[in-house]
């Protein structure tokens, strides 16, 4: 038997892409015939299929009750194929086959939310990236086979759509109960995009009119009640279309595109051809439901989504070690297409902070691999910060260096090379280096490593000779898994400023160009090397690493006043943001003192709050406490950590004095030009709020109070938040009074619940009291997060009761839902950072639940977090 072909026979049961092999038999073409029942569904399939090298026939299937099976029109008998836990093998069979099977399946009791699974009374909905396709029916569930899917789908008619990708060919009754749908995609594709949809939903309909001429019919499904707040993804939707086609030159391919909700979800959303389905999380947006961060993120997974039609489901990947080829590079389109959205430095901040809060701590501790893995148990434990964020940030950097024309040059090629392909992470390198003549292929190192490089960087300035040198220096820390590490290329955007001026100097090209620095970039490509800057009339300020050029930890010698200077000269705001978390960084972990900070923010504010308000919002970012221990690697003391943040967020309020008030009185979001500028002006006025309430003002609870009741949900929940986390008087009022409002409303009740689990003196009664709530429910994913992520705000209890917590979940979950049980495991990764004798605690705790896993999904985390 072949080994690639047959993912889970090695005993370890690790796979690796070194044994990648094509697969002997390509699917021409699938007729699925999918038949719903309250108590089963029947799903029968015709696959004709060819052989395309040697070996045996392999299907893949996964708890499906097998009803009959034909090969080639014949019946087959037990002992004419090989059937187990994972697999259906049926060895010699000829080169031409036609089979037809017929499997009986129960998505009425699936909870795992993988294959086709009943979300809720009245909805059916399939998620079958990336091995899901397997738990309908037997099949080559790879996503090297590509094939054209024709779907009948049949149900009672108390659920009135029946939706599968494609168009729609023919609907009929089969007799007074029961209807049927016949769908046909005409694209190939793999078996993870394949969707189907049987429920009683409302819809929202729409038309786009593409670069080509082409009329898309646009439909949202959702509940009756939410459909006004399908609104904002709509428009959403359309502008990515458009977007796509302006920036990539990328149309859309079907007659229809539909998007269905539903809270029943594991993820964020899902990219199936022509028929996306979405955590309701990410498809409803409405001021008064929802936060503005929520109606950003739908505004992004939408375009996401929408932008998978190219990247990653026309041209997909070859095997799923390839996962960041469509990861990453959809990620870094729907960051760019943000940056359109709002304030491009906020988006930009915005991104980073994900990824140095979530990504960098995953690189630096036992779940670190590279984005381009090349061994996994479970795949679905690697869509990962570094698989999507990571490999977003290589394509940046790509991006970056070529320019804007030169990228475009390049990605046109690899459409025009590989449309209807499943291709690798080098296929992709390679048509953007043929495409823009600028040769990438050293940016496959990124790929294929793990860890964040250190950039070290010293400055050096001689009065004589007018010369500023900057030496560079990259380097990792030791990855036992991986010994060859090799210096990457890093592209460093700098600029240098004058110290007296604050103007911008011009680099002087001449001797720059020879070192590789070309419109304030350099290519630091080496171990260490050394560049020089001449004709600087006096020592200059430089700004390292603007925008984030690089996913990299930049070690500078900056002095505070140097910090202080680039908050408020350098022109770059995500520098000038960059500025502010390094001097808190150093006010917090190294004890220096917050002045320098504070003067240089009463500064700059008051023009940029006029400027641009939500750039001005982040500037008060003050690294979360979870951060901040994620960069500690030994001897971390949560409560430490809490002590000092608290410190500092009290020196900060009393500092800003009345600032704070004035500030708060002064702004009204209704008078704002656009939305991002109104957030900006609400997100200013929670901080205010909350830093009043820290003053021990006594007018901040009646404002807060004041302004829970009239505000929007931004509004509303800052407000709450000010009240809950303080113990306000008015604290239990409130809390009950969004209990009544929002009872009904799946997403402002999930905050109900994090703003109570996320309370810094929250106990484990808190979290019992939310867990026994009768609204409180495991089998959806959504509540769950709310109440996690919620404690999670707090390190200290998160590594206190919320070890229990933790650890309680995954040994529930392992059984009915692995995937979200492996993610939340992953919350107490960091364990072995901490001091004794609570790190001996913790692991001891972990290691009672070794026994007890049986997914693989838990159990491969578990494992890597127990091997440190
Ligand atoms: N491909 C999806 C995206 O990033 C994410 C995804 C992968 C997913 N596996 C999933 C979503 C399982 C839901 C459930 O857009
Ligand atoms: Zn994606």
């Amino acid at each position: 038997m072949n080994i690639a072909a047959n993912p889970v026979i090695e005993a370890d049961q690790t796979i690796y892409l070194k044994d990648y092999q094509k697969p002997s038999f390509v699917v021409d073409s699938v007729d699925l015939n999918i038949q719903v029942y309250s108590d089963h569904s029947l799903v029968s399939s015709k696959l004709e299929m060819q052989r395309q090298t040697a070996g045996d026939l392999v299907l893949l299937g996964r708890d499906l009750e097998l009803q009959s099976i034909r090969l080639n029109g014949q019946p087959l008998n037990a002992s004419d194929y090989h059937l187990d836990a994972e697999q259906l093998v049926i060895a010699n069979a000829p080169d031409q086959v036609s089979l037809e099977i017929v499997v009986k399946i129960h998505p009425e009791s699936n909870t795992m939310l993988e294959g086709l699974y009943q979300a809720s009374s009245d909805l059916f909905v399939t998620q079958n990236e990336p091995e899901g396709f397997r738990k309908i029916t037997f099949y080559p569930d790879r996503p090297d086979v590509l094939s054209v899917f024709t779907t009948r789908v049949e149900a009672d008619k108390k659920y009135p759509v029946l939706l599968a990708n494609g168009n729609l060919l023919e609907t009929g009754e089969v007799d007074a109960n029961r209807h049927y749908a016949i769908w046909q995609d005409p694209t190939k594709k793999p078996s993870y995009l394949f969707a189907c949809v049987i429920g009683d939903l409302a819809v929202m309909k729409d038309h786009y009119v593409t670069s080509e001429g082409r009329n898309v019919a646009l439909e949202i499904y959702a509940e009756e009640k939410d459909i006004p707040k399908c609104k904002i993804a709509m428009e959403a939707l359309k502008h990515s279309m458009r977007w796509d086609e302006e920036h990539y030159g990328l149309p859309y391919d079907l007659d229809n595109y539909m998007i269905v909700a539903t809270s029943a979800f594991n993820m964020g959303a899902m990219e199936n051809k022509g028929l996306n389905i979405f955590n309701t999380s990410c498809v409803l947006a409405d001021e008064e439901y929802t936060t503005d961060a929520a109606i950003m993120r739908v505004q992004s997974v939408i375009a996401h989504e929408y932008f998978h039609n190219w990247t990653g489901n026309r041209i997909t990947c070859r095997d799923w070690f390839q996962l960041c080829l469509k990861e990453g590079l959809t990620v870094f389109r729907d960051q760019s297409f943000s940056e359109d959205l709002q304030s491009a430095a906020v988006q930009r901040i915005d991104d980073v902070a994900v990824l140095k809060a979530h990504q960098f701590p995953e690189d630096s501790g036992p779940l670190s691999h590279p984005p381009r893995p090349d061994h996994f148990v479970e795949i679905n434990n690697f869509y990962t910060a570094t698989v999507y964020e990571k490999g977003a940030e290589i394509n940046r950097m790509m991006a970056t260096l070529l320019g804007k024309e030169k990228f475009r040059q390049g990605t046109d090629e690899y459409f025009r090379r590989h449309d209807g392909q499943a291709v690798t992470v080098e296929d992709w390198v390679a048509a953007l280096t043929a495409g823009s003549g600028v040769d990438l292929s050293n940016f496959l190192t990124w790929y294929n490593q793990p860890g964040t490089p250190k950039l070290q960087v010293k400055a050096e300035y001689d009065v004589e000779t007018q010369i500023y040198r900057l030496s560079f220096k990259q380097s990792l820390k030791p990855h036992a898994k991986y010994p060859n590490l090799k210096a990457v290329p890093i592209p460093v955007a700098l600029a240098l400023f004058d110290a007296e001026s604050g103007e911008q100097l011009t680099l002087n090209s001449k001797a720059l160009f020879e070192n590789g620095v070309k419109d304030g970039m350099y290519l630091f490509d080496q171990d260490e090397a050394t560049i020089e800057f001449s004709g600087v009339a006096a020592k200059p300020v430089v700004s390292l690493l603007r925008n984030f050029s690089a996913p990299v930890n930049l070690d500078f010698d900056y002095s505070e006043k140097e910090l202080a200077f680039l908050l408020q000269y350098e022109t770059n705001g995500f520098n000038q943001w960059q500025a502010t978390q390094t001097l808190l960084e150093r006010i917090l972990l190294d004890d220096q003192p917050a002045e320098i900070y504070i003067q240089a923010m009463l500064n700059t504010l008051p023009d940029m709050i006029e400027k641009d308000p939500l750039l001005a919002s982040r500037l008060f970012d003050v690294p979360s406490e979870g951060y901040l221990g994620s960069r500690i690697d030994q001897d971390y003391q949560p409560a430490m950590i809490q002590e000092k943040r608290e410190a500092l967020l009290h020196t900060l309020a009393r500092a800003f004095g009345e600032t704070a008030k004035e500030t708060y009185l002064s702004l009204d979001p209704d008078l704002q030009s656009d939305f991002s500028q109104a957030m900006g002006v609400r997100a200013l006025r929670n901080i205010m709020l909350t830093m009043m309430a820290r003053q021990g003002d006594a007018s901040a609870f009646d404002l807060a109070y004041e302004r829970y009741h009239t505000g929007n949900m931004s509004e509303r929940l800052g407000a709450l938040k000010v009240l809950v986390w303080n113990d306000a008087p008015q604290a239990q009022e409130a809390l009950a009074d969004f209990y009544s409002r929002f009872e009904d409303e799946a997403l402002s009740l999930d905050q109900w619940f994090m703003v109570q689990a996320a309370h810094p003196k929250a106990t484990d009664a808190t979290i019992a009291y939310l867990t026994q709530h009768p609204d409180y429910d495991l089998a959806v994913p959504n509540r769950i997060r709310a109440v996690s992520g919620g404690l999670n705000a707090n390190p200290v209890n998160t590594w206190s009761f919320g070890v229990q917590h933790f650890i309680g979940l995954a040994k529930y979950l392992d059984e009915k839902n692995p995937i979200v049980g492996s993610r939340l495991l992953q919350v107490l990764s960091r364990w072995y950072t901490l001091a004794e004798p609570q790190r001996s605690e913790v692991k001891a705790q972990l290691e009672t639940l070794k026994p007890l896993v049986k997914s693989k999904n838990v159990s491969e985390t578990l494992n890597s977090m127990l091997s440190v």
